[in-house]
């Protein structure tokens, strides 16, 4: 069942996205050679508790960590290790914050250091994908309509969207119907409208879209170990048109 939102509650998802706005400033200049999964995730954690809020990931099913961090061929859900950062890797940053009882969510992926071109192709076309979707959003969409434009996108730049993980409602929840693939067929789906909350994740690869979790039970990789990206907000949807709760230009 899907959970509108009133406009009082979308005030509350607001400032949580504003958290997880300030989340993203502190970690992407520490994105750089050397740096682990851990300092980040500390870093992460830190900013979060400061403001009063909770990190949605932590405990969530038994997730160890505040934040996800998934290198290279990780495509999501990556536990931040010991592991450091190289020169040359891409990195995708994944962050949930829960204040007042509301959850908001993102991901972005970043390059460490210089990156070759297909890779800042991957990662431009999972952002690229988003935006194109929601700008070409009109009043009765449904979110099929949604997850058509992002496969068509992706698969215009030669590149293919993960199957097996979804983007999801969102709200006291962190995950709530419905559920947001990013493939599918136009015209399929819940309708569009106002008091919707919904995260957005398009998951894109290099190679095939197969992919497999690794022995730890979280780590998301692809079956060919070919690079992926992530990019993830929150969107709310009002009378006017739609909120990007989590969008923020200095980080993306
Ligand atoms: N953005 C991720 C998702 O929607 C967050 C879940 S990570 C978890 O699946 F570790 F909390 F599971
Ligand atoms: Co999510």
């Amino acid at each position: 069942m899907i959970e509108l939102k009133s406009s009082r509650e979308i005030q509350i998802i607001k400032e949580s996205g504003k958290i997880l706005q300030e989340v993203f400033k502190t970690l992407r200049p520490m994105i750089r050679e050397k740096v682990t999964g851990i300092e980040l995730d500390q870093a992460a954690e830190k900013v979060i508790r400061e403001s009063g809020a909770q990190p949605s990931f932590k405990g969530y099913r038994g997730y160890p960590a505040s934040i996800c961090v998934s290198l290279n061929e990780e495509v999501v859900h990556g536990i931040p290790g010991t592991q450091p950062l190289f020169n040359g890797d891409i990195v995708s940053i994944d962050v949930g914050v829960k204040w007042n009882g509301f959850h908001t969510d993102a991901a972005r992926t970043w390059a460490v250091g210089a990156v070759d071109d297909r890779r800042k192709k991957l990662i431009a076309t999972a952002k690229d994908s988003f935006d194109v979707a929601l700008s070409k959003i009109k009043v009765g969409w449904r979110i099929g309509d949604l997850s058509e434009a992002i496969q068509k996108y992706v698969e215009s730049q030669g590149f293919q969207v993960v199957r097996d993980y979804a983007g999801h409602g969102i709200g006291r929840e962190l995950h709530e119907d419905p559920q947001v693939p990013n493939y599918g067929k136009a015209g399929r789906g819940a309708k569009i409208e106002p008091g919707l909350v919904i995260a957005i994740e398009p998951m894109v690869t290099e190679g095939s879209y197969a992919v497999e979790t690794l022995s730890n039970g979280w780590t998301v990789v692809t079956k060919d170990r070919k690079c992926a990206s992530h990019y993830e907000n929150t969107v709310a949807f009002t009378e006017g048109g739609f909120i990007n709760i989590t969008k923020d230009e200095a980080t993306e």
